[in-house]
């Protein structure tokens, strides 16, 4: 998705751009663009099609210097991917700016301007947002006011960033539907769509709220709200040590965040659980009151997030006979909905900043939920700010495009409060105590299954000249398989499909080949000796299994079956640790195959646009 960056100092700042550019890599874009006012009061734009390495060499041939500027990484939405469609857009030669998000009337506004003499040269709704700020600018000769009056004008959602050569000492700024954050420094101050792009610079963040317009100069911000009253937004440091960002010695972030999970899910854990029962002040000061009186969940999240979810419907109805309905945001903000009284609406996002997910909590916040909570990894973002209770996994910054640690630190933060909620249900405390003593123990089963490594790259090896592949689990598996086909076909471009084992004779079984590997989960249950059937259904049918197995639930390695043994796990907290096997195997598929694993084509990391 696309990224911003801006500066405003006493020293040249396109070193600063182009670095945050880098650090905004994994959000997934297709071409990079820079734009500075120099020491004569001119702007100076550069603009390349494909990696921020492609923008670094132009500005290496001609330097863009100067201490006021904003940059981009673009993901297109309006028109294709081109030099002429990235950012920065201009409005002749003294306007600049850069956005994030969809004007959703640019079509009409882009009439109304071109019949006013403006002309396009783009096929972008952010050019459009370039003449209207001019044409306000001419008027009343003030960048903010013009800013201000312009944003009237849009529909939709955008995080924006403005300059203009006759205002060389300052940038104007302001978001509604897409995240943007100030970063302050001593005598130079920056602005950018994600935190991490400014940590060489500062840790120190101001996070501007829906409605908000800033004037960003080196030794000032001001801010105004919707209805133009100046505020001032909590400035807020950066928890986690800015080498997080780093892939150390690790090929890919994506084996780094795999490898990071015990270490993560224990942190997740910490301080709301103690031996053998849950610290339910640990969840909010007002978690209690509202626990007692949630009688149904709905869970709502897209992607990763939404398998997350669908796991914890198992536990929440399995745990606390609470009933929980799970939903993907982008269908559940667009048909109509029966609320159930005294329902907990309960958001899952890695990033906080996905846009179908926002809006749905801001439609739930009208439609009578007795409360909204968010089971999210970023401090600041926008779920974060609007929800009434927040969980916060730790998992740190995920830089991979494909989520892995996040999941299993939102599974871990969900089982928490699964356990917390069954309390108030009736859960017996010696039950409780049986699964907090199980969540206790699987960082360990993490690293034992990530120790099996070198096995299952050599498994992957099976994977790499197919075509198609079939996921099979039943019960809280059924998820993770549903999540292991996601992590196989984003990253190594296979198609995967996941499905109950039980659905497989209801028409999937007619895809069994030999062609057609099968990976299955297979923790110890009262479900194993029905899915040990399912499998003997694709062995009949020629098919090649690989089964991810409990040591003692009895499924061999034969021919047909290549068998890998998981240390033996609590059924409850099974979901977690079966989860990393199938991340470990589509990572090997992809670098076996030379895919880009960090940032597979056509996706970005914070889906911030619907
Ligand atoms: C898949 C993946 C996506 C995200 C989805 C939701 O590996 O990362 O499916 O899970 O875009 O993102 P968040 O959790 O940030 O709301």
């Amino acid at each position: 998705m696309c990224g911003i960056v801006g500066a405003v100092s006493e020293r040249d700042v396109q070193g600063i751009l182009l670095e945050g550019l880098r650090r905004l890599e994994y959000r997934g874009y297709d071409s990079a663009g820079m734009a500075v006012i120099d020491g004569d009061h001119q702007v100076q734009r550069a603009r390349e099609l494909g990696k921020v390495a492609a923008l670094s060499d132009a500005i290496d041939a001609n330097p863009l210097d100067g201490q006021l500027g904003i940059a981009h990484t673009r993901w297109a939405t309006h028109g294709e991917p081109s030099q002429l469609n990235a950012h920065p857009h201009m409005s002749g030669d003294r306007l600049a700016i850069v956005h994030n998000g969809i004007i959703e009337n640019y079509q009409d506004l882009r009439e109304e301007l071109k019949a006013d003499g403006f002309t396009f040269t783009s096929q972008t709704d952010t050019e459009v947002v370039a003449h209207l700020i001019e044409k306000n600018y001419r008027a009343v000769g003030d960048l903010y006011d013009a800013v201000k009056a312009a944003i009237t004008r849009l529909r939709g959602a955008y995080a924006l960033a403005v300059i203009h050569a006759d205002e060389p000492d300052h940038m104007v700024v302001c978001r509604e539907g897409s995240p943007l954050v100030v970063g302050v420094g001593i005598g130079e101050n920056f602005i950018a769509s994600d935190q991490l792009a400014l940590l060489p610079v500062t840790d120190r963040f101001m996070f501007l709220e829906e409605g908000d317009i800033a004037d960003i100069r080196k030794e000032k911000v001001s801010i105004h709200d919707r209805e133009g009253t100046p505020v001032e937004r909590k400035i807020t440091r950066f928890e986690h040590g800015a080498d997080s960002v780093d892939k150390g010695e690790y090929r890919h972030f994506m084996l780094k965040e795999i490898y990071e999970q015990p270490r993560v899910v224990k942190a997740t854990m910490e301080g709301r659980l103690t031996d053998s029962s849950v610290l339910e002040q640990a969840l909010g000061t007002d978690a209690a009151d509202l626990l007692e009186n949630v009688r149904h969940v709905q869970i709502i999240a897209c992607g990763t997030s939404y398998h997350a979810g669908m796991v914890a419907r198992y536990w929440i109805e399995e745990l606390a006979g609470v009933p929980c309905s799970v939903e993907v945001a982008s269908e559940y903000r667009y048909r109509k909905h029966v609320i159930q009284p005294d329902t907990l609406f309960l958001c899952i996002s890695q990033s906080g900043e996905t846009a179908d997910t926002l809006a749905a909590l801001r439609q739930a916040k009208e439609a009578g939920f007795r409360a909204a909570l968010a089971i999210c990894n970023v401090p600041g973002s926008s779920l974060v700010r609007e929800s009434d209770l927040v969980i916060m996994t730790q998992a740190g910054p995920e830089i991979g495009v494909a989520s892995t640690k996040a999941f299993t630190t939102q599974l871990t933060a969900l089982l928490i409060f699964t356990l917390a909620l069954a309390r108030h249900n009736g859960l017996a405390p010696e039950k409780e105590a049986e699964i907090v003593k199980a969540i206790h123990l699987v960082p360990g089963q993490v690293n034992d299954v990530l120790a099996l490594d070198g096995e299952i790259e050599e498994l992957s090896k099976a994977f790499m000249d197919k075509n198609h592949s079939l996921f099979l689990g039943r019960g809280s598996q059924f998820p993770v398989a549903m999540e292991g086909a996601l992590k196989l076909k984003e990253i190594s471009y296979i198609h995967a499909e996941a499905y109950p084992a039980g659905e497989l004779k209801h028409g999937p079984l007619a895809l069994v080949d030999s062609e057609m590997p099968v990976v299955t989960v297979a923790p110890n249950n009262d479900l194993v000796e029905k899915l040990k059937s399912n499998l003997e259904e694709v062995r009949a049918r020629g098919g090649e299994l690989f089964v991810f197995a409990d040591k003692e639930a009895g499924v061999k390695s034969e021919e047909g079956i290549h068998v890998m043994q998981i240390p033996s796990v609590h059924e409850i907290t099974a979901p977690i640790v079966y989860t990393v096997p199938l991340q470990l195997l589509s990572y090997h598929v992809a670098v076996l195959k030379g895919t880009d694993v960090d940032q597979p084509r056509n996706l970005a990391k914070s889906v911030t646009v619907e």
